[in-house]
């Protein structure tokens, strides 16, 4: 019997260590690429290339059509002003119908101050999981088909995250601009109309159930009158912000992504919060919350001489505005930083915004008829790991059956 009782426990042990391990895999192994600064202020340039390889690399491997978009920008060095070469990297998933397109993207690039995992790793991670979630599930024989285009893109360079208050200096142009300019604006044929809308990612991984983990700018709740609740209840951090301009344009996007986010059992936990920036009220000292990201160039688009405001929305865990006082001392490895916190919030992200770009860019087969695949297979480790898993599983239910006689 207490040979029994020991061979369960360490099963047991055995069976959760593994569960973990295997949840884990990818996303860790991906965070494992953005650990170190990748700024042209940083010691060394090393950070920088290894991420654009590793995210090139990824993309290819999942079958996506790769291109770079150069461009050039001034960054500011020890108080000089220096002209900068960026690359935007774009994954394209064509579909037959091409348009309307749709982008997903998260900035790769990281500030000097702040957590290079925290800001963005963990959205570029999750850009990864996606656009991999996105091609495993429309590939050959598989529930879904490709129809609408859709362009997954890792921005460098968002200089308007660099300026600090005391710099005089200017700062060059972001790499979202860069993007919208040189390659976007001509991929859609100069037309809004081929455009679906962008999905941005920029700091998505900090999450608190505390009181007072999240700050709220003077001004907030007459801003955003809809999320008022947040100051009253504690002013906790335990939601996925999604900004928007609510405008007719973006709606259907909204409304995809935040009902198949919260369909997922995990946002009961962790809920999603629209925040809408509405042009007719004012935002006051909100604005910094939201004018810095990539979805902020597109929102001001301006081909010529007049604007052509394009649909975006940003998810964010609000960055600066957020502090669940759970640190991770830097340099922090990939490993200490995705606590099951970390690693439970980031997934659903990856999963709702998955199934959200399979509901918007493509169709079921004929031969589908479950959404059960979804849930099961998503960003899961092969199949190896899934008959470890399995096996061990049934040899804990065994076990338990003979304590049990
Ligand atoms: C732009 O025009 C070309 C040529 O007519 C067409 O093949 C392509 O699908 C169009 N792109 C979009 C995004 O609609
Ligand atoms: C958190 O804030 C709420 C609302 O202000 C309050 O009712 C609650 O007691 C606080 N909880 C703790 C642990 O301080």
């Amino acid at each position: 019997m207490a040979e029994g009782v020991l061979y369960c426990t360490l099963l047991v042990l055995l069976g959760s260590a593994w569960s973990t391990l295997a949840q884990d895999t990818r996303l860790m192994r991906h965070l494992e690429h953005f650990t170190n600064v990748r700024n042209p202020a940083a010691v060394s340039n090393d950070a920088v290339l290894e991420a654009r390889a590793y995210i090139k690399d990824q993309f290819s491997q999942y079958g996506l059509q790769v291109r770079i978009n150069q461009f050039s920008t001034n960054v500011v060095v020890f108080n000089q002003e220096r002209t900068v070469i960026g690359e935007n990297i774009i994954g394209i998933a064509r579909g037959y119908l091409g348009s309307p397109v749709l982008v997903v993207g998260a900035d790769y690039d990281s500030t000097l101050e702040e957590s290079p995992l925290e800001n963005n790793g963990a959205g570029v991670a999750a850009l990864l999981e996606i656009a991999r979630n996105y091609m495993r599930m429309t590939g050959p024989g598989e529930l879904y088909r490709r129809v609408k285009t859709v362009l997954f893109v890792a921005f460098d360079l968002n200089t308007r995250e660099y300026a600090n208050a005391q710099s005089d200096f200017r700062y060059g142009l972001p790499g979202s601009y860069h993007f919208l300019h040189q390659f976007l604006w001509p991929f859609l044929n100069q037309s809004a109309n081929n455009f679906q809308g962008a999905i941005i990612l920029d700091s998505i991984s900090k999450f608190s159930e505390r009181n007072n983990t999240q700050y709220l700018p003077p001004g907030f709740d007459l801003a955003f009158p809809e999320a008022r609740h947040i100051g009253t209840q504690g002013a906790k951090g335990n939601f996925m912000a999604l900004f928007s301009l609510g405008s007719a344009a973006i709606q259907r996007l909204t409304s995809t992504i935040i009902s198949s986010y919260s369909r997922d059992p995990k946002s009961r936990m962790m809920r999603i919060q629209e925040l809408l920036v509405n042009s007719n009220v004012n935002q006051g000292s909100t604005v910094p919350m939201f004018n810095h990201q990539s979805h902020f160039s597109f929102w001001t688009f301006q081909p010529a001489d007049t604007p052509v405001s394009l649909p975006a929305v940003l998810l964010t865990d609000t960055g600066v505005y957020r502090s669940p006082g759970e640190e991770c001392s830097i340099p922090c490895s990939a490993q200490n930083f995705l606590t099951p916190t970390r690693h439970d919030f980031i997934r659903l992200t990856t999963r709702s915004l998955t199934t959200a770009v399979l509901q918007l860019q493509a169709e079921r087969t004929s031969s589908s008829s479950s959404q059960y695949h979804l849930y099961t297979n998503d960003g899961n480790p092969g199949g190896a790991a899934m008959m470890m898993t399995y096996t061990v599983s049934t040899l804990m239910v065994v076990c338990l059956l003979l304590l049990l006689q």
